[in-house]
């Protein structure tokens, strides 16, 4: 029997049978998903999100000044746009374009979006960011702002994480500029404590995505015999998440299987934490060289505003 698998299912099926499996975050962000996450950022052990909030709003007239007016926001990873509100309600912007993987999610998003602003030129894009993002004929090449909050580069690996940030630089003509958040390093504690919270949210969500591969590819994987695992790998300066197997197991799906043994992981998602001259030195060599960096008291988190 042939199966024909569309290049998403044969990304997975591939990622599955490799040793060790893995899974992109990408498929994190189903309906469930996308809104366990926005739970996460929430929590009480999740700094990232209040960390990054609390740089923008101490540093808004430096923020907003260092942007100038009537420009057109990008939004990547848009998410609930609330990190897009706060923005346009500081910097006043002509235009707004929302880009997410998650369409149902998005134009829920956007709709709030055109309410709260009524007089934005507002777009909203649901593409994979991996993929190139063809933007909007009609959108203005002058005065465009990517902006990327949340430190989503993070769970890119380096080398990607430089691709994408190459890309960004793309989309913007030389009198553009990248506001971006991104996770600086810190005391370990810190970080397994925000991946591993107490209320188990963050386990609910690493583990939604069997859910999310079952409806995928037709698999049969059960939530119950799968585990969360999340550490921070020093070497590699970043978060580790996996999912360990509980038992002995096979999981089957149209047109083949996959046995894991007790203890045997998927490795489903990479956090990056950065220094911040190691950041800076990877926005230059992505042709972004001209950077302004604003953190928090415990230097936690970084807000980079960059431009060529
Ligand atoms: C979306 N991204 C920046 C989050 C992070 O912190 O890497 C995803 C996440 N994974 C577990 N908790 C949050």
């Amino acid at each position: 029997m042939t199966i024909n698998l569309t290049p998403e299912q044969l990304e997975i099926v591939q990622g599955l049978m490799q040793t060790p499996a893995a899974v992109s975050p990408k498929y994190f962000y189903d309906a469930k998903g996308s809104a366990l996450f926005e739970d996460i950022t929430r929590l009480p052990e999740y700094y990232p999100t209040r960390t990054e909030q609390a740089i923008m709003s101490e540093h808004a007239p430096a923020i907003a000044q260092a942007i100038g007016t009537h420009c057109t926001v990008i939004e990547l990873g848009a998410g609930n746009c609330q990190k897009a509100r706060a923005l346009c309600e500081l910097i006043q912007p002509i235009g707004y374009v929302a880009v997410d993987i998650s369409e149902a999610f998005l134009q829920d998003a956007v709709a709030g979006m055109r309410l709260a602003f009524p007089n934005l030129a507002i777009h909203a894009l649901a593409v994979d960011l991996t993929a190139s993002v063809e933007l909007p004929a009609s959108l203005p090449t002058q005065r465009r702002l990517v902006f990327y909050p949340g430190s989503s580069i993070g769970n890119f690996d380096p080398p990607q994480a430089q691709a994408l940030l190459s890309r960004m630089r793309a989309l913007l003509q030389d009198d553009g500029a990248l506001l971006i958040g991104v996770d600086l390093v810190k005391d370990s504690a810190v970080l397994h404590a925000a991946y591993d919270d107490a209320a188990g949210i963050t386990a609910d969500f690493n583990l939604n995505v069997l859910n999310h591969l079952n409806r995928l590819i037709g698999s049969d994987f059960d939530v119950t015999q799968w585990q969360h695992l999340a550490f921070f790998n020093a070497e590699q300066s970043r978060i580790e998440m996996h999912l360990q197997a509980r038992v002995d197991l096979v999981v089957r799906w149209p047109g083949a299987s996959r046995a894991f043994a007790r203890g045997e992981r998927i490795h489903t998602e990479n956090s990056y934490k950065y220094r911040v001259e190691d950041f800076v030195e990877m926005l230059r060599r992505s042709g972004l060289p001209h950077t302004q960096v604003w953190t928090d008291a415990k230097r936690w988190f970084a807000v980079v505003l960059a431009r060529p």
